[in-house]
């Protein structure tokens, strides 16, 4: 019986005990859709978007087809380009400097705080002074709600208000964590979010949403989502890309944000659970002052020494996925080595990327399953 329970695996991201937790609710909200067949820009947009407005305290709210399209778009915007340089963290997903480089501006790249894994603003401000050394115009940051904690938003905004910068929020892991009090989705000029299935509010394909209180932004984002659409439909007044959030994803994502409150809850449990079990194996995540965590990634550092494959291997064996996000910092990936970095180098981000590992994280993880990661954890550093 036991030897049977060990061999069973446990989920990284239990999506599915979130659709069983749903169950009719989500059926409904399906069949309605495929009852009215309005599949683009059904009324289920508009209400997700009004829905989002309400959690997050943005004024405006715009849907997309992707967290990608989401910065993208905010970028085209703003008419970022060529000869613009835009500051990101290299300790991220590539979605936040690729969103740059496809306008054609140069995305820099700088280092993170060791502590949150969130952009450094010393780094932040070596990378403007590389930035002007290089001919190019400092136009934008773009910090990063790493594993879902609030980035370090004031020192941002302080910053990026000495250097005439916008600050475009990436909370493609973040929205639902909240900084100072304040819900992510109303920081800097806009806030780009994902609606992945495996992030925090996710649906069953690709989505996105974009939060602004700047109402022109919002229009603009609206003309963009549709081929740069004008009030004339065939008068198309500007570039634009087919980055719409289809009438089925809005009607999943309106479903799940009604239990969203209570799965933050939840995954603060598992986060406090994991804490007590491997604070003193580990170097488990620690948040800043005034800073929650939605916990799209439970990441812990291993110590010194430590042989993170072998780790990795000796919790698979015993059915514990675990992945590494991210074994490479942008600045060291093929396509973007050839971009500029913030003078002193990017130490922080090449030392998470050789020593982070991510454990399993979802508001449905329960207490016997999480006993045998911690278990499993433990013993694999022992070992
Ligand atoms: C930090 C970050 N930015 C942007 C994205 C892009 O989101 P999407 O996959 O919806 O395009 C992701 C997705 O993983 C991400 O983690």
């Amino acid at each position: 019986m036991n030897q049977h329970l060990r061999s069973e695996s446990v989920p990284f991201i239990d999506v599915a005990a979130q659709r069983r937790r749903l169950g009719q609710s989500l059926d409904e909200a399906i069949s309605r859709v495929l009852a009215h067949c309005q599949f683009i820009n059904g009324p289920e947009v508009a209400q997700l978007e009004a829905a989002l407005m309400a959690f997050s305290g943005a004024r405006h709210v715009v849907t997309c087809a992707s967290g990608t399209d989401a910065l993208l778009m905010v970028l085209m915007a703003k008419g970022v380009g060529r000869g613009d340089a835009v500051f990101c963290p290299s300790f991220t997903f590539c979605a936040t400097g690729e969103a740059v480089a496809l306008t054609g501006a140069t995305p820099v790249f700088v280092d993170v705080d060791e502590m949150t894994f969130n952009i450094d603003p010393t780094s932040l401000r070596n990378g403007i002074a590389v930035a002007k050394k290089q001919g190019l115009k400092p136009v934008a940051v773009i910090p990063v709600d790493l594993f879902g904690q609030s980035a370090d938003h004031d020192a941002i905004a302080s910053i990026a208000q000495r250097d005439g910068l916008f600050v475009l929020d990436d909370a493609a892991q973040g929205f639902g964590a909240s900084y100072k009090g304040r819900r992510i989705g109303t920081f800097g000029l806009a806030t780009a979010t994902s609606f992945f299935p495996a992030k925090p509010l996710g649906c069953f394909g690709d989505g996105g949403a974009i939060f602004t209180d700047d109402a022109e932004l919002a229009a603009t984002l609206r003309s963009i989502r549709v081929h740069g659409q004008g009030s004339d439909k065939y008068d198309n007044v500007r570039l634009g890309l087919t980055a719409r959030l289809d009438t089925m994803q809005a009607a999943i994502l309106i479903e799940k944000l009604k239990i969203f409150e209570d799965e933050i809850a939840a995954r603060n449990e598992v986060a406090e659970r994991y804490a007590r079990g491997l604070g003193n194996v580990v170097a488990i995540p620690r948040l800043a002052n005034d800073c929650t965590s939605i916990w799209a990634q439970y990441t812990v550092r291993l110590p010194e020494g430590a042989n993170r494959d072998g780790f990795a291997a000796a919790l698979k064996v015993q059915g514990i996925p675990t992945s590494i996000y991210y074994p490479k910092s942008m600045h060291q990936q093929t396509a973007y080595r050839h971009y500029p970095v913030a003078d002193g180098g990017l130490p922080i981000s090449e030392r998470l990327s050789s020593d982070v590992i991510s454990l399993p994280m979802h508001a449905y993880l329960d207490e016997t399953t999480q006993e045998r990661i911690v278990k499993a954890v433990r013993g694999a550093l022992s070992s």
